[in-house]
């Protein structure tokens, strides 16, 4: 089967509910104005038959019998009551009858046991056919003519059904037409709203097109606080995170290539010098120190990248163990003495105690230590200082590890960026240091991941101070 678009679904549904409520509400109506209807002309069918009778009574007690107002009466029955009448005897024969009967019905004798009842002084009404004088289906009303307590006859008046479906249909024929118009009314109102429905789907379904072909700047302008509000806020939220992973893999893929090209470019400039004879005997070791070096970047390089492809893809597992934080500090720091010492930079470490042990994960505790003071040398003033310290803060439970240079520093907006995969503030600067743009970025992670914080705090040409936490070993663990 084709699919129905959402518009023909709610044309649909209207449609049934429509009918649904067409049928159950024009039958209940009509039902209940047909009731309404037999109901009030049974009512009047009896005022007026008793009020014959009565009259007839009378004039049959006093002897004096007024043609002229029974006239009157029967006539007022059938003009303005749609209805006839009939006067029988007790021997039931008609003796007076409306115009609208046959002449012939004068004298004849009605046998139909329906009206016995009259004759024994009772009030008799009756819906259904009364064959013996009409073919329609009747409303028959009956009263005894009581002279005394002897019962003299009956008026009999009747009203044909058809008659009375006439003021019905009447009556529901104005409900039909307002029904009619109410449900136009509705299907214009279904109409406009399902069109302003549709419209921001269809444009969701458009848009997602364009975005599968790469253009992910498409936006989708709907404000609303419905749920199709939110499909296209999501929507937009969602075309805007696209764009952005768009834009970092665009970044990525021109950094990684520029990082990988520039020491491959040198390490092939080197080697090419020596094995075409350009650099002599002295400049060969030189050269081939310089190639290793490149090779070694290269080699952090990648190791960067994996490492934060393994944190993107949480093959990264952590282990926790207690450790002194002043002894991995320590033991860090001696590992770069060599750099230490090629920029004459005078260390200070300050620990706040002796020994503080703490419970995290030693290896990535080693690593964020290793980036920041790494960055701290690099960045340093030839001759300034680095202070390393411990701040413990027992209510947190933590202890807070800080590196402040003397260096270069950074201005406000280069602080928000730097935690940025392959981010490089004041890239000219950079270019002779061996500058890959990952540290910070695997730091950030790495700190996500123990569920620690880091703070950044510099001022461009003066300092800069990285500050992060780690739990505090506690005995009870
Ligand atoms: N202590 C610092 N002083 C001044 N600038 C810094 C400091 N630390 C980081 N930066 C700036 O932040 C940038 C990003 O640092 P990050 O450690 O992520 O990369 P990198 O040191 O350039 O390269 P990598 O760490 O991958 O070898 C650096 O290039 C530098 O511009
Ligand atoms: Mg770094």
């Amino acid at each position: 089967m084709k699919n129905k678009s959402i518009f023909t679904k709610h044309v649909l549904i209207y449609l049934a509910i429509f009918s649904l409520s067409f049928i159950i509400l024009g039958g209940s109506i009509y039902y209940a104005v047909s009731r309404h209807v037999i109901n009030e002309k049974k009512t009047e069918l009896l005022t007026k038959t008793r009020q014959i009778s009565e009259e007839y009574s009378n004039s049959v007690y006093s002897g004096i019998l007024n043609v002229e107002s029974l006239q009157y009466d029967i006539r007022t029955l059938e003009e303005y009551l749609d209805s006839q009448v009939f006067l029988a005897d007790k021997n039931k024969k008609i003796y007076v009858a409306s115009e609208g009967f046959n002449k012939n019905i004068i004298g004849q004798t009605v046998t139909n046991d329906i009206i016995n009842g009259v004759f024994s002084g009772d009030v008799v009404t009756f819906e259904g056919y009364f064959k013996e004088i009409f073919n329609d289906k009747v409303l028959f009303v009956g009263y005894p003519i009581v002279v005394g307590k002897q019962v003299l006859g009956g008026v009999f008046t009747f009203c044909t059904i058809p008659t009375l479906e006439k003021s019905i249909s009447g009556i529901t024929n104005v409900v039909l037409i307002c029904m009619i118009v109410s449900a136009l009314i509705g299907a214009v109102l279904l109409y406009l709203f399902s069109k302003r429905l549709v419209k921001p789907i269809k444009e969701v379904s458009k848009a997602s097109r364009i975005i599968a072909d790469g253009n992910f700047d498409k936006k989708i302008e709907y404000k609303s606080n419905d749920e199709i509000g939110d499909l296209v806020k999501s929507f937009n939220y969602m075309a805007e995170n696209l764009d952005k992973q768009e834009k970092l893999r665009r970044d990525f893929i021109a950094n990684i290539s520029h990082d990988l090209r520039s020491p491959l470019t040198s390490i092939q400039g080197f080697l090419n010098a020596i094995i075409d004879g350009t650099a002599d005997e002295c400049d060969r070791e030189k050269y081939i120190k310089i190639a290793l070096e490149e090779t070694k970047r290269l080699s952090e390089l990648t190791n960067g990248i994996l490492m934060l492809n393994n944190i993107e893809n949480n093959k990264i597992t952590i282990d926790f163990e207690k450790f002194d934080i002043n002894d991995l500090i320590r033991e860090t720091v001696s590992r770069f003495k060599p750099r230490i010492e090629d920029k004459k930079l005078e260390i200070e470490l300050i620990f706040e105690e002796k020994e503080t042990y703490v419970y995290s994960d030693g290896e990535k505790i080693f690593r964020i230590f290793q980036n920041l003071l790494d960055n701290a040398i690099k960045f340093s003033n030839i001759s300034s200082k680095i202070i390393v310290e411990t701040n413990i803060d027992n209510p947190k439970n933590k202890v807070y590890v800080s590196v402040k240079d003397f260096g270069v520093g950074l201005s406000e907006e280069e602080i928000k960026h730097v935690f940025e995969r392959f981010y490089k503030a004041d890239s000219s600067r950079n270019k002779e240091k061996a500058c890959g743009g990952i540290g910070l970025s695997i730091v950030k992670e790495f700190i996500k991941l123990l569920g620690e914080e880091i703070d950044l705090k510099s001022k461009k040409g003066e300092y800069t101070i990285f500050k992060f936490s780690i739990s505090l070993y506690q005995e009870m663990k």
